[in-house]
């Protein structure tokens, strides 16, 4: 395997495909409360993908070597579901948080982009733990440049999560994406500096720090797909897909109701 540098018609092709899967994510933010269940959101973002967007949703019967194919078009991941989390009867109510994770296909490429969502009243450890998360996004992003290293993303993300008290997950990885799902190279979220793939222009990958309130260890759950805290402590994720410029970085996944970059990163790069 190796990396696919992407040309100008096809990053063209991924910024269309991209901003889609942020678009689906302001779509079904209004439904996303007390009540509703995950499996209503799947039906909503699916209808809305196929129906109104002219996409195909990239999750549905998708199946790795390994994994028996995916039942749903969307992940919805509660609490303690790391990733993976396949929508159905379970409600949401006051309290939960839920990663909800959109990848569509649009003329033959992927956008890949998932947010963390407040369900009624939940607690400061819960908001901090999905704000931290958001920070580690970006604390990658803002290592995106030509000549940067992949150890330079994921020691910035480890730094900051680990600061706050909270742990990475290992055993899962931002990716390369692009007229496959999931590409080289595999973007781990912790790391030393200057070690691993030193990034190019026009490569295109994923950041998707899935950050633990406790320890780090996961567990499967026998569906084949849902992955959980060994622990059962709350678990977060934030993902963009990014395209390496020039001179920095480009988020693909962009859309009117995302959440805007922290203070903290600089306006240039934004
Ligand atoms: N969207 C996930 C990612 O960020 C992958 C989901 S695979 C699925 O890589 F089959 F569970 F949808
Ligand atoms: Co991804
Ligand atoms: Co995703």
């Amino acid at each position: 395997m190796s990396i696919i540098l992407k040309t100008p018609d096809e990053i063209e092709k991924m910024r269309v495909a991209c901003r889609l899967a942020a678009e689906v994510l302001d779509y079904i933010t209004p439904f996303v409360k007390p009540g509703v269940t995950t499996g209503e959101l799947d039906t909503l973002c699916h209808d809305y993908m196929v129906n109104v967007q002219g996409c195909v949703p990239a999750p549905l019967n998708y199946a790795p070597s390994g994994y028996k194919p995916y039942p749903k078009s969307i992940c919805t991941s509660v609490n303690h579901q790391i990733c993976h989390g396949i929508p159905g009867e379970k409600q949401l109510r006051s309290g939960d948080i839920v990663n909800i994770d959109i990848t569509t296909i649009k003329d033959g490429y992927h956008g890949d982009t998932s947010r963390m969502f407040l369900i009624g009243e939940t607690s400061i450890q819960a908001r901090r733990l999905c704000d931290v998360t958001f920070e580690c996004l970006w604390k990658g992003i803002e290592q995106v440049r030509p000549g940067a290293s992949l150890g330079d993303i994921g020691h910035a993300i480890q730094q900051h999560a680990e600061g706050a008290g909270f742990s990475v997950v290992r055993e899962f990885c931002g990716h390369g994406v692009g007229a496959s799902f999931h590409e080289d190279p595999q973007v781990v979220h912790y790391g030393k500096p200057g070690t691993g793939v030193v990034l190019r222009p026009n490569m295109i990958f994923t950041i998707e720090p899935m950050i633990n309130a406790g320890k780090a260890a996961i567990r499967a759950l026998a569906d084949g797909w849902t992955v959980v805290t060994k622990d059962h402590s709350l678990s977060a994720q934030w993902e963009h897909t990014v395209l390496v410029t020039e001179t920095g970085y480009e988020i693909l996944t962009v859309s009117e109701g995302m959440r805007p970059a922290p203070d903290w990163v600089g306006p240039a790069n934004r």
